[in-house]
């Protein structure tokens, strides 16, 4: 069974922000993305609201038809928007207020508290619960031990290791294939604990292939790449290109 794609609307709204203008819509690009064959539709609420805005969740909840993944820190501020807005998933992600993106995994073993907290809301308002993690056995314990039910693996090391190295896109360097071993490693962990696993952040239409072999990833979240290229080719194409390279890996 091939991965399900979630296209990560996030930069869509970046160039919106830039001008603080009604253009481009957040919601026609998740239209635009459902209507290429996309199985869901992602977007980050950060603490800063540097691009997507609260009404913005409010509007796709309202519009996709498809599959809701609300990215957010666990915060009492966003607990209260995800269970206002009942996206059909939320991954709780790790946010530091100066970074470019997000800098790794959530740190669940050290905050298994705050975490357990989070995951149990979410549960009880009918939320599918999925953590934003390294690939690292730890983590994975700890995304079980606080009753997640998703892993999203982060792929950021692996798509690091895959620039500038050797072979034609990089994914031959000693460095990727040992990132790419910890990704299956820890996705075979995660599935033995029943966990549904998910994948995403730099991944790229040159990068994606190899982790798209790993059988227990069920799910990508695929953002910047795409919209990157949407920029070039439009997000119709973009989206069909990216299906594309998952589905013949
Ligand atoms: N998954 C998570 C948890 C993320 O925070 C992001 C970036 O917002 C992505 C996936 C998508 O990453 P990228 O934009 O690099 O594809």
């Amino acid at each position: 069974m091939t991965a399900r794609l979630n296209v990560n609307i996030d930069h869509v709204a970046t160039v919106r922000q830039a001008r603080r203008a009604p253009e481009p819509s957040v919601i026609a690009a998740a239209m635009i993305c459902e209507l290429a064959g996309a199985d869901g539709i992602t977007v980050h609420l950060r603490g800063d609201r540097r691009h997507i805005q609260d009404s913005d969740v409010r509007l796709l909840r309202e519009s996709v038809i498809t599959y809701l993944n609300l990215e957010m820190a666990a915060t009492e501020e966003m607990l209260k928007v995800a269970l206002d807005s009942r996206p059909n998933a939320v991954t709780l992600v790790a946010e530091n207020p100066n970074e470019i993106t997000t800098e790794g995994g959530l740190d669940v073993k050290a905050n298994l508290s705050i975490v357990r907290a989070g995951v149990n809301r979410l549960r009880e308002g009918g939320i599918l619960s999925s953590l934003f993690i390294d690939p690292d056995m730890p983590q994975i314990e700890a995304a079980h031990e606080v009753n997640a039910q998703q892993v999203e693996l982060c792929t950021s090391a692996y798509a690091h290791a895959t620039l500038g190295a050797t072979g034609i896109h990089g994914e031959g360097s000693l460095r990727a294939k040992h990132e790419l071993r910890r990704l299956r490693e820890a996705a075979t962990l995660a599935s033995q604990y029943g966990l549904h696993v998910a994948a995403g952040h730099g991944l790229t239409y040159r990068n994606v292939g190899h982790v798209a072999e790993i059988s227990e990833i069920t799910e990508f979240n695929i953002g910047h790449n795409i919209v990157a290229r949407a920029v070039f080719v439009g997000l119709d194409q973009a989206v069909r290109e990216m299906l594309s390279a998952i589905r013949t890996a």
